[in-house]
Parts: C-alpha cells; structure tokens; sequence
C-alpha cells in the first residue's frame, strides 16, 4: 500500500472530517471539534504547521556525518527512532464513526511497535475510551504509554493502576484538557490541580509519568517539582486554547530551563523528518506526531502507522546528513538558520 493509497481509503473512512488535505496544517479544518481540526479561529493549530516552517536549516555537506545513528532511549528501552505516535482517542466522535476505536488504536500501537516506536493511547468521557487504551496495550505486551485526561486525583490513580497491570512503560496526563469541552459537556470532572496535588498522584506509582501540554516555563518548572520524568511540550494540537503560541516557538525557553532535569517532548505540526529534526534543535529529546499518524491508520491500519513513521526515520537520517549530525547528540542549534 502505498502513500497515495493510505490517503485515498483515510479519506473515505473520516466521512468529511478530515479532508486529507496535501499540508495538514489546520486551514480546511478550522474550528472543526468534533473533528480533526483546532479549536475556535483554528489559529493555535495553525501555529504549530507556521513555527515549524518559518524556521531554515543550515545545510552542510563537508563532514563525515555519513550514516547518522537516530536510536533514542525512552525510559531504558531502545526506541528505533525519536518519534513516537501522540495519543488520538475519540475515535467515534471524530473521525467519521466507520472504524473501531479499538481498530484504530491498534493500528496506532501495534504500527508503533512494528515500526520499533511506542505509541501513547488516550481518554475520553466515560470509562471505554481509556479502557480500549488499556486493552489495546497489554495486547502488545505492554509497549504503550496511556494518557489519563486531568480528572478527580483518585479516578487518575484508578487509571494508574490499570496501566501498571497491563505493564505499560510510563503513563501521564494531558494537564492541558483541564477545560476541555467534551468532558465538560459529559458531565465529567477534570480541572487544574496545584504542584503538591501532583506530588502526591506521581508518589502513588513507580511508573515513569508525563506531563502533557506544558507551554510555558513555569508549568515546566513545576512539572520537575511535581516529580514528572518527562514533559511534552503540546498545546493539544490546538484543539485545547484558540491564540496560542506555536509549540515550537515556546519549546527552546521551556528546554533551556527544564531540559537538563528531566525528558522533554515536543508535538504539533510535525509533518516530517525534517520537522522532527527540527524540534530537537530546539531543544526536544523526542517528537509525537498526531494527525499525519491518524490518517494512517484510518486509511493503512498497522501497516499505514508503520510506514509513516519508516518515512520519517529516512527523512530524519537524511536531514541529519545535509546538516552534519552524525548522532542525536550532536543536533542543536547550530544547525539553525538565523539571519
Ligand atoms: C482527534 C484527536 C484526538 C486527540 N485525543 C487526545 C487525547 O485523548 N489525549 C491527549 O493527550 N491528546 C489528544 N490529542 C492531541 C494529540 O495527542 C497531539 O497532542 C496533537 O494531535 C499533536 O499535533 P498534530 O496532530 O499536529 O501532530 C488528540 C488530537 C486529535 C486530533
């Protein structure tokens, strides 16, 4: 199946929410929730696709950066590449209503792994949308991370306890849905929580734990003191908070000051190796990709994630050549344009 083909069948099976557009940059989708867009004006997601574009690499070509090593270790396990699959749930109420929800997170999990990544799974109203997570993640022997939505502290311990049976690798929550209008309108309680709230959820497991949708310095500093292992720097791919900065705008302060204590992950906009290598010139240890991953899977099951993410292993190697990076390690600013 070819890429031609994966969009092809995807944009038969989202039934109009999700044009498959030639640049998934958030135009045709604006303010399309529930759907695949961004929020209100649809400009945070529109941020995301721009900060990532306005920024120029440096080509260099003298240097024996020949075969570029882009292995990353996430929480002692050997990932093939820095790019994870984000988590992308509400599957029903988004995408179209013709495909599982367990069938797409499969896809998303399972072409994850094949392709030697990790995929997140996340959570909605009610207890099935984690639930089909959980599942989905012991079926893989584990290799998953669930995304807890921000919701009472002992229903995300509950939650916590379910991914440490399955043996998932970490587990988090997206601090950044702490308003967002689907629970809101189900009934269900999610809300902001203090650093000592959050001291006191990540001591309730030894799992590594994440905090996602971080966008300004002081909710990463307060991540560190919270105990998180890992930030991702996410604005929920616009679709939390219209008139946000691009994420790649606010990640370089975010890694400067937080970077050395703990991982950093960076989403939004990422639509290539190019922009994956990007991101961690900014500061980034590793990227997720959202929509790109969704389509995939809606038009190429396991398979379709799975080459998506191969793709951008081969455009990650190749940028790390024409910018003389001949490991993770060495890419950092330097290797970006400035005028
Ligand atoms: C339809 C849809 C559902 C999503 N569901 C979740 C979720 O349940 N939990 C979460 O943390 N993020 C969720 N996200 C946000 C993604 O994990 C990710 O942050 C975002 O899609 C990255 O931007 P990109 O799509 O431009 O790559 C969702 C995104 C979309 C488009």
């Amino acid at each position: 199946m070819n890429t031609a083909e994966i969009k092809q069948t995807a944009k038969e099976r989202f039934q109009g929410t999700c044009r498959v557009c030639r640049i998934c940059d958030g135009r045709a989708c604006a303010g399309e929730m529930p759907g695949m867009g961004g929020i209100g004006t649809g400009s945070s997601f529109i941020a995301n696709v721009e900060a990532l574009a306005a920024i120029k690499l440096n080509l260099r070509t003298i240097h024996n950066a020949s075969e570029p090593d882009i292995g990353f270790e996430l929480f002692g396990h050997e990932l093939s590449m820095p790019v994870l699959a984000a988590p992308v749930a509400g599957v029903r109420l988004n995408m179209g209503g013709t495909v599982p929800e367990a069938d797409f997170v499969m896809a998303m999990i399972g072409g994850s792994k094949a392709a030697g990544s990790v995929g997140m799974t996340g959570d909605g109203p009610g207890k099935v949308v984690y639930g089909t997570g959980i599942d989905v993640i012991k079926a893989n022997g584990g290799q998953g991370i669930p995304i807890v939505k921000p919701r009472l502290a002992e229903d995300i311990v509950t939650r916590i306890r379910q991914a440490e049976e399955v043996g998932a690798w970490a587990v988090g929550v997206d601090v950044d849905a702490v308003g967002i209008i689907g629970m809101v309108r189900a009934g269900e309680s999610v809300g902001p929580k203090t650093v000592e709230a959050w001291q006191k959820i990540i001591a309730a497991t030894d799992l590594p734990f994440i905090l996602k949708g971080i966008m300004s310095v002081d909710d990463a500093r307060a991540a560190v003191e919270a105990g998180a292992a890992a930030i991702v720097v996410s604005n929920h791919g616009g679709r939390v908070l219209d008139h946000t900065p691009g994420t790649a705008d606010v990640l370089p302060e975010i890694a400067e000051a937080v970077g050395e204590n703990m991982l950093v992950l960076a989403d939004g906009g990422v639509r290539s190796g190019t922009d994956v290598l990007k991101m961690l010139a900014l500061g980034a240890n590793a990227v997720l990709v959202g929509r790109p991953l969704a389509i995939a899977a809606m038009g190429g099951e396991a398979e379709g994630v799975t080459a998506v993410l191969n793709q951008y292993a081969d455009q990650l190697r190749s940028a790390m050549i024409l910018t003389g990076c001949a490991s993770l390690a060495e890419i950092d600013e330097s290797i970006l344009f400035c005028r």
